[in-house]
């Protein structure tokens, strides 16, 4: 059987030695779209925060590829192949849209590589090809979540993760970042994201974990949770 690409095991993080996460263990496996979902401040972001390299373990492991990532940097962990969309985009907002993309790809030294990568994600993001000398302040919210996106795959990563999406965007712009993210995963990138849209997630997901209170309360096939009466009836309101 396949191996994991991401493994993680009983980890503890929180801060100043706190610990918000109680031992969350998951596992995604190469290919695979991965939804975490759950209510405010359940610890989604805490999370991939720590997978990361932005906050450490305080107890449990991160394995990557087979590597044991859970005191790498950030830094470090990005060269590896792991890239993180940040929740509420964090882009450069005097910087233009292809300045944005270029700082993704800042491990990368040609700038070959790094306009023909521009490119290619102009072809997924036609709207960012369009707006290429604009700030980023200056664009629309959805337009701001696709460029934090395209950013996030300018260092062509072996997993994306992706923090909260959906925050602030009208629905049809949401179901369109939904395609967008099942698009992406079906060109191969492994994806894990977080989501308090929990229906709108699980629908793209293979798989799904819900956290609560630092803890993963279910987990299974996204299409099992979905039907569960009681992931229905406590988070998604039915
Ligand atoms: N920098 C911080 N310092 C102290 N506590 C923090 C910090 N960031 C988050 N926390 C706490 O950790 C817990 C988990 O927060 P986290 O941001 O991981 O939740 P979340 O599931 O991402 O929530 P949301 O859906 O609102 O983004 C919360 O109780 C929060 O108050
Ligand atoms: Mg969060």
């Amino acid at each position: 059987m396949a191996e994991p690409i991401l493994k993680v095991s009983s980890l503890y993080a929180g801060y100043d030695g706190v610990p918000v996460l109680h031992g969350i263990s998951l596992e995604v496996m190469p290919g695979e779209l991965v939804a975490i979902v759950g209510a405010n401040g359940a610890g989604k972001t805490t999370t991939m925060r720590t997978i990361c390299g932005l906050n450490h373990p305080i107890k449990g492991n991160i394995i990557f590829e087979g590597m044991d990532i859970s005191h790498l940097q950030a830094h470090k962990i990005l060269r590896l192949g792991i890239s993180y969309v940040p929740e509420g985009r964090r882009l450069f907002p005097k910087l233009s849209v292809e300045q944005n993309l270029a700082l993704g790809a800042y491990i990368e030294d040609s700038k070959q590589e790094v306009d023909k990568r521009k490119e290619e994600l102009y072809e997924i993001f036609p709207v960012l090809k369009a707006r290429a000398k604009q700030t980023a302040e200056t664009l629309s919210g959805g337009e701001q979540q696709m460029l934090a996106i395209a950013r996030g795959l300018m260092s062509k990563p072996k997993l994306l993760m992706l923090d909260e999406m959906s925050l602030g965007l009208m629905p049809s712009m949401v179901e369109k970042m939904m395609e967008i993210i099942t698009d992406i995963n079906k060109k191969g990138t492994t994806v894990l994201l977080v989501e308090q849209m929990v229906q709108e997630a699980l629908e793209i997901a293979h798989r799904g974990y819900i956290i609560q209170n630092g803890r993963i309360v279910h987990s299974g096939y996204a299409s099992e949770l979905l039907e569960s009466e009681e992931v229905r009836k406590a988070y998604m309101g039915m």
